[in-house]
Protein backbone atom coordinates (compact mmCIF):
# COMPACT_ATOMS: atom_id res chain seq x y z
CA UNK A 1 0.00 0.00 0.00
CA UNK A 2 1.38 3.64 -1.35
CA UNK A 3 0.54 6.85 0.20
CA UNK A 4 -1.19 8.77 -2.95
CA UNK A 5 -2.61 12.08 -3.34
CA UNK A 6 -4.46 13.48 -5.85
CA UNK A 7 -4.56 16.80 -6.96
CA UNK A 8 -7.72 18.38 -9.02
CA UNK A 9 -10.81 15.67 -8.56
CA UNK A 10 -11.99 16.29 -11.94
CA UNK A 11 -13.59 13.72 -14.50
CA UNK A 12 -9.75 12.51 -14.57
CA UNK A 13 -8.92 12.90 -11.23
CA UNK A 14 -11.92 11.73 -9.24
CA UNK A 15 -11.59 8.43 -11.28
CA UNK A 16 -7.71 8.01 -10.20
CA UNK A 17 -8.19 8.73 -6.64
CA UNK A 18 -10.88 5.99 -6.81
CA UNK A 19 -9.40 3.63 -9.22
CA UNK A 20 -5.89 3.79 -6.31
CA UNK A 21 -8.08 3.67 -3.76
CA UNK A 22 -9.78 0.29 -5.12
CA UNK A 23 -6.08 -1.08 -5.61
CA UNK A 24 -5.55 -0.39 -1.85
CA UNK A 25 -3.31 2.58 -1.68
CA UNK A 26 -4.37 5.29 1.15
CA UNK A 27 -5.57 7.93 -1.18
CA UNK A 28 -6.01 11.60 -0.59
CA UNK A 29 -7.85 13.92 -3.13
CA UNK A 30 -7.49 17.20 -3.04
CA UNK A 31 -9.43 20.02 -5.01
CA UNK A 32 -9.52 23.81 -4.32
CA UNK A 33 -13.37 23.86 -5.21
CA UNK A 34 -14.75 23.59 -1.77
CA UNK A 35 -18.78 22.50 -3.05
CA UNK A 36 -16.78 19.99 -4.85
CA UNK A 37 -15.16 18.44 -2.38
CA UNK A 38 -18.17 18.79 0.31
CA UNK A 39 -20.13 16.81 -2.48
CA UNK A 40 -17.35 14.44 -2.66
CA UNK A 41 -16.89 13.32 1.31
CA UNK A 42 -20.86 13.08 1.21
CA UNK A 43 -20.19 10.57 -1.30
CA UNK A 44 -22.39 12.55 -3.80
CA UNK A 45 -21.00 12.18 -7.55
CA UNK A 46 -19.96 15.42 -9.42
CA UNK A 47 -20.87 14.27 -12.97
CA UNK A 48 -22.40 11.30 -14.31
CA UNK A 49 -20.62 7.98 -15.38
CA UNK A 50 -21.65 4.53 -15.16
CA UNK A 51 -20.47 2.96 -11.90
CA UNK A 52 -19.23 5.93 -10.42
CA UNK A 53 -21.46 6.34 -7.89
CA UNK A 54 -21.80 3.06 -6.38
CA UNK A 55 -18.01 3.19 -6.02
CA UNK A 56 -17.85 6.69 -4.55
CA UNK A 57 -20.92 5.51 -1.65
CA UNK A 58 -19.06 1.81 -0.97
CA UNK A 59 -15.36 3.42 -0.84
CA UNK A 60 -16.60 6.78 1.38
CA UNK A 61 -18.79 4.56 3.53
CA UNK A 62 -15.66 2.53 4.69
CA UNK A 63 -13.72 5.75 5.14
CA UNK A 64 -11.22 4.77 2.37
CA UNK A 65 -11.04 7.95 1.00
CA UNK A 66 -10.64 11.05 2.04
CA UNK A 67 -11.82 14.14 -0.19
CA UNK A 68 -10.21 17.46 1.18
CA UNK A 69 -8.91 21.43 0.59
CA UNK A 70 -6.33 21.17 3.03
CA UNK A 71 -3.27 20.72 1.18
CA UNK A 72 -1.29 20.53 4.11
CA UNK A 73 -2.65 16.55 4.07
CA UNK A 74 -0.40 16.05 1.08
CA UNK A 75 2.82 16.45 3.46
CA UNK A 76 3.21 12.87 3.50
CA UNK A 77 2.54 11.34 0.33
CA UNK A 78 4.92 9.59 -1.70
CA UNK A 79 2.90 10.10 -4.72
CA UNK A 80 1.17 12.69 -6.40
CA UNK A 81 -0.91 12.98 -9.21
CA UNK A 82 -1.85 16.00 -11.29
CA UNK A 83 -5.24 15.73 -13.20
CA UNK A 84 -5.96 19.27 -13.88
CA UNK A 85 -7.54 20.69 -17.00
CA UNK A 86 -5.60 21.70 -20.03
CA UNK A 87 -8.10 23.88 -21.93
CA UNK A 88 -7.46 24.73 -25.27
CA UNK A 89 -5.63 28.11 -25.93
CA UNK A 90 -6.22 30.98 -28.24
CA UNK A 91 -3.55 29.28 -30.66
CA UNK A 92 -4.81 26.20 -30.43
CA UNK A 93 -2.14 24.85 -27.69
CA UNK A 94 -3.23 23.43 -24.64
CA UNK A 95 -2.97 25.54 -21.57
CA UNK A 96 -1.14 24.26 -18.97
CA UNK A 97 -2.06 27.10 -16.64
CA UNK A 98 -3.98 25.17 -14.17
CA UNK A 99 -1.38 22.44 -14.04
CA UNK A 100 1.18 24.71 -13.03
CA UNK A 101 -0.75 27.05 -10.54
CA UNK A 102 -1.70 23.61 -8.73
CA UNK A 103 1.63 22.55 -8.39
CA UNK A 104 2.89 25.76 -7.30
CA UNK A 105 0.52 25.69 -4.61
CA UNK A 106 1.63 22.47 -3.38
CA UNK A 107 5.10 21.60 -4.31
CA UNK A 108 6.40 22.92 -1.47
CA UNK A 109 4.80 20.85 1.05
CA UNK A 110 5.88 17.11 -0.86
CA UNK A 111 7.87 15.25 0.92
CA UNK A 112 11.53 14.45 -0.36
CA UNK A 113 12.03 11.86 -3.08
CA UNK A 114 7.81 12.46 -3.98
CA UNK A 115 6.91 11.43 -7.06
CA UNK A 116 4.95 14.31 -9.13
CA UNK A 117 3.06 12.99 -11.55
CA UNK A 118 1.46 14.27 -14.81
CA UNK A 119 -2.05 12.61 -15.48
CA UNK A 120 -3.20 15.63 -17.36
CA UNK A 121 -2.85 15.82 -21.23
CA UNK A 122 -0.17 18.02 -21.88
CA UNK A 123 2.02 20.04 -24.33
CA UNK A 124 4.88 17.88 -25.26
CA UNK A 125 7.66 19.29 -22.83
CA UNK A 126 5.38 20.27 -19.88
CA UNK A 127 7.51 17.90 -17.76
CA UNK A 128 10.50 20.09 -17.91
CA UNK A 129 8.09 23.40 -17.63
CA UNK A 130 7.16 21.76 -14.29
CA UNK A 131 10.43 20.49 -13.24
CA UNK A 132 11.93 24.35 -13.90
CA UNK A 133 8.98 26.15 -12.09
CA UNK A 134 10.29 24.68 -8.54
CA UNK A 135 13.46 24.82 -7.04
CA UNK A 136 13.10 21.32 -5.48
CA UNK A 137 15.20 19.03 -7.12
CA UNK A 138 14.70 16.50 -4.81
CA UNK A 139 11.26 15.70 -6.43
CA UNK A 140 10.66 13.30 -9.22
CA UNK A 141 8.27 14.37 -12.48
CA UNK A 142 6.48 11.23 -13.97
CA UNK A 143 4.24 11.49 -17.18
CA UNK A 144 1.58 9.22 -17.00
CA UNK A 145 -1.50 10.35 -19.66
CA UNK A 146 -4.65 8.67 -18.76
CA UNK A 147 -6.12 7.00 -21.76
CA UNK A 148 -10.03 7.33 -20.14
CA UNK A 149 -12.99 7.31 -21.92
CA UNK A 150 -15.95 9.16 -21.02
CA UNK A 151 -18.71 6.87 -19.96
CA UNK A 152 -16.23 4.16 -19.68
CA UNK A 153 -13.55 5.52 -17.36
CA UNK A 154 -14.16 3.07 -14.51
CA UNK A 155 -13.28 -0.05 -16.67
CA UNK A 156 -10.39 1.58 -18.75
CA UNK A 157 -8.72 2.20 -15.46
CA UNK A 158 -8.97 -1.62 -14.19
CA UNK A 159 -8.44 -2.79 -17.84
CA UNK A 160 -6.69 -0.60 -19.98
CA UNK A 161 -5.04 -1.64 -23.19
CA UNK A 162 -1.26 -0.33 -21.66
CA UNK A 163 -0.51 2.02 -19.02
CA UNK A 164 2.10 4.26 -20.41
CA UNK A 165 4.98 5.86 -17.82
CA UNK A 166 7.60 8.10 -18.61
CA UNK A 167 10.53 9.34 -16.07
CA UNK A 168 14.07 10.26 -16.46
CA UNK A 169 14.78 7.02 -14.31
CA UNK A 170 14.05 3.67 -14.49
CA UNK A 171 13.99 3.57 -10.88
CA UNK A 172 11.00 6.34 -10.77
CA UNK A 173 8.95 4.36 -13.98
CA UNK A 174 9.48 1.13 -11.57
CA UNK A 175 7.92 2.61 -8.73
CA UNK A 176 5.48 4.56 -10.26
CA UNK A 177 4.37 1.02 -12.51
CA UNK A 178 4.25 -1.05 -8.62
CA UNK A 179 1.37 1.42 -7.77
CA UNK A 180 -0.61 -0.37 -11.07
CA UNK A 181 0.90 -3.52 -10.32
CA UNK A 182 -2.27 -5.35 -10.03
CA UNK A 183 -3.57 -4.38 -13.21
CA UNK A 184 -3.37 -6.99 -16.08
CA UNK A 185 -1.94 -5.29 -19.07
CA UNK A 186 1.20 -3.93 -21.05
CA UNK A 187 3.24 -1.89 -19.21
CA UNK A 188 5.04 0.90 -21.43
CA UNK A 189 8.40 2.02 -19.69
CA UNK A 190 10.09 4.97 -21.39
CA UNK A 191 11.08 8.54 -21.50
CA UNK A 192 8.67 11.87 -20.38
CA UNK A 193 8.95 13.07 -23.74
CA UNK A 194 7.61 9.85 -25.26
CA UNK A 195 4.81 9.52 -23.06
CA UNK A 196 3.73 12.87 -23.53
CA UNK A 197 3.88 12.46 -26.87
CA UNK A 198 1.98 8.89 -26.87
CA UNK A 199 -1.47 10.44 -25.73
CA UNK A 200 -1.58 12.94 -28.76
CA UNK A 201 -0.56 10.65 -31.21
CA UNK A 202 -2.95 8.28 -30.01
CA UNK A 203 -6.01 10.80 -29.53
CA UNK A 204 -5.22 11.91 -33.05
CA UNK A 205 -5.18 9.18 -34.64
CA UNK A 206 -8.21 7.93 -33.29
CA UNK A 207 -9.70 11.19 -34.76
CA UNK A 208 -8.35 10.46 -38.08
CA UNK A 209 -9.52 7.50 -38.22
CA UNK A 210 -13.28 8.12 -37.57
CA UNK A 211 -12.64 11.57 -40.33
CA UNK A 212 -12.16 8.73 -42.76
CA UNK A 213 -14.67 6.55 -41.22
CA UNK A 214 -17.12 9.07 -41.49
CA UNK A 215 -16.28 10.44 -45.33
CA UNK A 216 -16.11 6.98 -46.10
CA UNK A 217 -19.86 6.03 -45.06
CA UNK A 218 -20.70 9.47 -47.05
CA UNK A 219 -19.27 7.81 -50.04
CA UNK A 220 -21.06 4.59 -50.00
CA UNK A 221 -24.33 6.41 -49.24
CA UNK A 222 -23.61 8.46 -52.64
CA UNK A 223 -22.57 5.36 -54.44
CA UNK A 224 -25.31 3.23 -52.70
CA UNK A 225 -23.08 0.79 -51.61
CA UNK A 226 -23.71 -0.35 -47.50
CA UNK A 227 -21.76 1.54 -45.25
CA UNK A 228 -21.80 -1.13 -42.99
CA UNK A 229 -20.53 -3.54 -44.81
CA UNK A 230 -17.69 -1.49 -46.16
CA UNK A 231 -16.48 -0.39 -42.89
CA UNK A 232 -16.91 -4.00 -41.75
CA UNK A 233 -15.02 -5.56 -44.56
CA UNK A 234 -12.37 -2.68 -43.93
CA UNK A 235 -11.83 -3.44 -40.25
CA UNK A 236 -11.51 -7.11 -40.85
CA UNK A 237 -8.03 -6.65 -42.11
CA UNK A 238 -6.22 -7.03 -38.87
CA UNK A 239 -3.85 -4.52 -39.61
CA UNK A 240 -6.78 -1.82 -39.28
CA UNK A 241 -9.16 -3.13 -36.75
CA UNK A 242 -12.31 -4.24 -35.99
CA UNK A 243 -13.02 -0.87 -33.57
CA UNK A 244 -13.55 2.55 -33.94
CA UNK A 245 -15.38 2.21 -37.35
CA UNK A 246 -18.77 3.15 -36.51
CA UNK A 247 -19.83 6.35 -38.33
CA UNK A 248 -21.69 9.32 -37.02
CA UNK A 249 -22.18 12.91 -37.25
CA UNK A 250 -18.39 13.33 -36.46
CA UNK A 251 -16.34 13.34 -33.40
CA UNK A 252 -16.80 15.38 -30.31
CA UNK A 253 -16.20 15.61 -26.82
CA UNK A 254 -13.34 17.44 -24.39
CA UNK A 255 -10.47 15.62 -25.89
CA UNK A 256 -10.37 15.36 -29.63
CA UNK A 257 -11.31 18.27 -30.83
CA UNK A 258 -8.39 19.98 -28.53
CA UNK A 259 -5.93 17.68 -29.19
CA UNK A 260 -5.91 17.45 -32.99
CA UNK A 261 -5.51 21.11 -32.32
CA UNK A 262 -2.77 20.78 -29.84
CA UNK A 263 -0.38 18.16 -31.75
CA UNK A 264 -1.11 20.63 -34.77
CA UNK A 265 -0.12 23.36 -33.28
CA UNK A 266 3.08 21.30 -31.67
CA UNK A 267 4.18 20.03 -35.26
CA UNK A 268 3.58 23.92 -36.37
CA UNK A 269 6.03 24.89 -33.92
CA UNK A 270 8.98 22.09 -34.84
CA UNK A 271 8.23 22.87 -38.50
CA UNK A 272 6.68 19.46 -39.55
CA UNK A 273 3.97 19.64 -41.62
CA UNK A 274 1.09 17.12 -40.96
CA UNK A 275 -1.50 18.08 -43.44
CA UNK A 276 -3.98 14.60 -42.10
CA UNK A 277 -4.26 16.80 -38.89
CA UNK A 278 -5.76 19.62 -40.43
CA UNK A 279 -7.94 17.67 -43.19
CA UNK A 280 -9.20 15.56 -40.14
CA UNK A 281 -10.79 18.57 -38.68
CA UNK A 282 -11.95 19.79 -42.04
CA UNK A 283 -13.28 16.22 -42.58
CA UNK A 284 -15.22 16.24 -39.32
CA UNK A 285 -16.67 19.97 -40.01
CA UNK A 286 -17.99 18.40 -43.46
CA UNK A 287 -19.90 15.21 -41.26
CA UNK A 288 -21.37 17.87 -39.20
CA UNK A 289 -22.59 19.78 -42.22
CA UNK A 290 -23.69 17.33 -43.92
CA UNK A 291 -26.58 15.98 -41.65
CA UNK A 292 -28.10 19.87 -41.93
CA UNK A 293 -27.67 19.94 -45.30
CA UNK A 294 -29.55 16.37 -45.46
CA UNK A 295 -32.00 17.73 -43.47
CA UNK A 296 -32.50 20.92 -45.27
CA UNK A 297 -32.43 18.81 -48.56
CA UNK A 298 -35.56 16.82 -47.71
CA UNK A 299 -37.50 19.89 -46.62
CA UNK A 300 -36.54 21.79 -50.13
CA UNK A 301 -34.42 24.43 -47.82
CA UNK A 302 -36.97 25.72 -45.70
CA UNK A 303 -37.28 24.72 -42.52
CA UNK A 304 -39.36 26.76 -41.14
CA UNK A 305 -42.25 25.59 -38.88
CA UNK A 306 -40.73 22.30 -39.29
CA UNK A 307 -41.05 20.45 -36.30
CA UNK A 308 -37.67 18.29 -35.58
CA UNK A 309 -37.38 15.57 -33.18
CA UNK A 310 -33.94 15.23 -31.65
CA UNK A 311 -32.83 12.27 -29.86
CA UNK A 312 -29.51 12.66 -28.00
CA UNK A 313 -27.43 15.93 -27.11
CA UNK A 314 -24.64 14.28 -25.38
CA UNK A 315 -21.42 13.90 -27.52
CA UNK A 316 -21.90 10.24 -27.77
CA UNK A 317 -23.94 7.62 -25.45
CA UNK A 318 -23.11 7.14 -21.35
CA UNK A 319 -22.11 10.41 -20.78
CA UNK A 320 -23.82 13.80 -19.68
CA UNK A 321 -21.37 15.48 -21.25
CA UNK A 322 -21.79 18.54 -24.12
CA UNK A 323 -17.86 19.63 -24.51
CA UNK A 324 -17.42 20.44 -28.77
CA UNK A 325 -20.90 17.70 -28.68
CA UNK A 326 -21.63 17.29 -32.74
CA UNK A 327 -25.09 17.19 -31.61
CA UNK A 328 -25.41 20.30 -30.04
CA UNK A 329 -23.47 22.08 -33.04
CA UNK A 330 -26.26 20.88 -35.71
CA UNK A 331 -29.88 21.59 -33.70
CA UNK A 332 -28.31 24.94 -33.31
CA UNK A 333 -27.42 25.02 -37.22
CA UNK A 334 -30.48 24.16 -37.55
CA UNK A 335 -31.85 26.45 -35.16
CA UNK A 336 -30.64 29.30 -36.78
CA UNK A 337 -32.65 27.72 -39.81
CA UNK A 338 -35.82 28.01 -38.23
CA UNK A 339 -36.35 24.80 -37.21
CA UNK A 340 -38.59 24.05 -34.15
CA UNK A 341 -36.37 21.69 -31.87
CA UNK A 342 -38.00 19.03 -29.68
CA UNK A 343 -34.76 17.43 -27.94
CA UNK A 344 -34.84 14.50 -25.69
CA UNK A 345 -31.30 12.74 -23.83
CA UNK A 346 -31.60 10.55 -20.97
CA UNK A 347 -28.92 12.11 -19.11
CA UNK A 348 -28.04 16.13 -20.58
CA UNK A 349 -29.42 18.38 -18.20
CA UNK A 350 -30.33 21.80 -19.25
CA UNK A 351 -28.69 23.44 -22.53
CA UNK A 352 -29.69 27.09 -23.23
CA UNK A 353 -31.84 27.78 -26.07
CA UNK A 354 -32.46 24.24 -26.48
CA UNK A 355 -36.32 22.79 -25.77
CA UNK A 356 -35.71 19.33 -24.04
CA UNK A 357 -38.48 16.76 -23.41
CA UNK A 358 -38.04 14.33 -20.79
CA UNK A 359 -39.34 11.24 -22.72
CA UNK A 360 -38.71 10.08 -26.32
CA UNK A 361 -42.36 10.28 -26.09
CA UNK A 362 -42.65 14.15 -26.07
CA UNK A 363 -39.79 14.62 -28.62
CA UNK A 364 -41.18 12.51 -31.50
CA UNK A 365 -45.29 14.09 -30.85
CA UNK A 366 -45.84 15.38 -33.60
CA UNK A 367 -42.85 15.61 -35.43
CA UNK A 368 -41.89 16.30 -38.97
CA UNK A 369 -38.81 14.06 -38.79
CA UNK A 370 -37.11 12.26 -36.32
CA UNK A 371 -33.13 13.35 -36.16
CA UNK A 372 -31.14 10.32 -34.21
CA UNK A 373 -28.08 11.87 -33.14
CA UNK A 374 -26.40 9.97 -30.09
CA UNK A 375 -26.23 6.40 -29.80
CA UNK A 376 -27.81 6.04 -26.53
CA UNK A 377 -29.16 2.17 -26.80
CA UNK A 378 -32.22 3.33 -25.46
CA UNK A 379 -32.73 4.65 -29.06
CA UNK A 380 -32.57 1.99 -30.62
CA UNK A 381 -35.24 0.10 -29.10
CA UNK A 382 -38.26 2.30 -30.61
CA UNK A 383 -40.36 0.61 -32.90
CA UNK A 384 -42.58 0.89 -35.96
CA UNK A 385 -45.60 0.83 -33.89
CA UNK A 386 -44.62 3.53 -31.00
CA UNK A 387 -43.08 5.65 -33.91
CA UNK A 388 -45.97 5.39 -36.00
CA UNK A 389 -48.71 6.52 -33.33
CA UNK A 390 -46.37 9.60 -32.43
CA UNK A 391 -45.09 11.25 -35.22
CA UNK A 392 -46.56 13.52 -38.15
CA UNK A 393 -44.50 12.86 -40.35
CA UNK A 394 -42.65 9.10 -40.35
CA UNK A 395 -39.49 10.15 -41.54
CA UNK A 396 -35.69 9.24 -39.57
CA UNK A 397 -32.48 10.31 -40.47
CA UNK A 398 -30.20 8.29 -37.85
CA UNK A 399 -26.89 9.64 -38.78
CA UNK A 400 -25.40 6.49 -35.47
CA UNK A 401 -27.43 3.92 -37.67
CA UNK A 402 -28.69 2.90 -34.24
CA UNK A 403 -31.82 1.71 -35.60
CA UNK A 404 -32.66 -1.84 -37.28
CA UNK A 405 -33.95 -0.74 -41.22
CA UNK A 406 -35.25 -4.56 -41.23
CA UNK A 407 -37.96 -3.83 -39.03
CA UNK A 408 -39.00 -0.55 -39.94
CA UNK A 409 -41.69 -2.77 -43.18
CA UNK A 410 -44.24 0.10 -43.45
CA UNK A 411 -43.97 1.86 -46.66
CA UNK A 412 -44.69 5.10 -44.93
CA UNK A 413 -41.87 5.07 -43.58
CA UNK A 414 -38.62 7.19 -45.37
CA UNK A 415 -35.11 6.70 -43.60
CA UNK A 416 -33.14 9.79 -45.16
CA UNK A 417 -29.78 8.43 -46.43
C1 LIG B 1 -11.04 9.93 -25.91
C2 LIG B 1 -10.13 8.70 -26.09
O1 LIG B 1 -10.85 7.64 -26.70
C3 LIG B 1 -9.58 8.23 -24.73
O2 LIG B 1 -8.68 7.16 -24.93
C4 LIG B 1 -8.85 9.42 -24.08
O3 LIG B 1 -8.34 9.07 -22.81
C5 LIG B 1 -9.82 10.57 -23.93
O4 LIG B 1 -10.31 10.95 -25.23
C6 LIG B 1 -9.05 11.71 -23.31
O5 LIG B 1 -8.12 12.22 -23.95
O6 LIG B 1 -9.27 12.02 -22.14
P1 LIG B 1 -13.57 10.31 -25.16
O7 LIG B 1 -13.36 11.75 -25.54
O8 LIG B 1 -14.22 10.01 -23.87
O9 LIG B 1 -12.17 9.53 -25.15
O10 LIG B 1 -14.47 9.68 -26.30
P2 LIG B 1 -14.38 8.51 -27.39
O11 LIG B 1 -15.12 7.35 -26.91
O12 LIG B 1 -13.01 8.32 -27.85
O13 LIG B 1 -15.25 9.19 -28.55
C7 LIG B 1 -14.83 10.41 -29.16
C8 LIG B 1 -15.78 10.80 -30.26
O14 LIG B 1 -15.74 9.86 -31.33
C9 LIG B 1 -17.25 10.86 -29.84
O15 LIG B 1 -17.84 11.99 -30.42
C10 LIG B 1 -17.84 9.58 -30.39
O16 LIG B 1 -19.21 9.65 -30.67
C11 LIG B 1 -17.05 9.42 -31.66
N1 LIG B 1 -16.96 8.01 -32.12
C12 LIG B 1 -16.28 7.08 -31.44
C13 LIG B 1 -17.59 7.68 -33.32
O17 LIG B 1 -18.23 8.52 -33.98
N2 LIG B 1 -17.49 6.39 -33.77
C14 LIG B 1 -16.79 5.44 -33.10
O18 LIG B 1 -16.71 4.28 -33.60
C15 LIG B 1 -16.18 5.79 -31.90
Amino acid sequence: MSKVAVVGVGYVGLTQALGMCKLGHEVVAYDIDEQKIQKLSSGISTFFEPGLDELLSSLSSVNKIVFTTDKSKLQDKDFVFLCLPTPQGEDGSADTSHLLKAFSDVSSLLPKNCHVIIKSTVPVGSWKAIKKSTNRNDLFIVSNPEFLREGNALIDFEKPDRIVIGAETKNSCGLVASLYKDIDTEFLLTDNTSAELIKYAANSFLAMKLSFVNDIAALSENLEANSKDVLHGVGLDNRIGNKFLTPGPGWGGSCFPKDVRALANIADKEKIMMPLLTAAIESNENAQDRVVSKVLQFFNQNLKDKKIAILGLSFKANTDDVRNSPAVEIVRKLQKMSAKIMAYDPAVKEIAEISQTKTVDEAIEAADLLLILTEWPEFSEIDQNFLMSKIKNPVILDTRKILDQSKFTSNKIIFIK
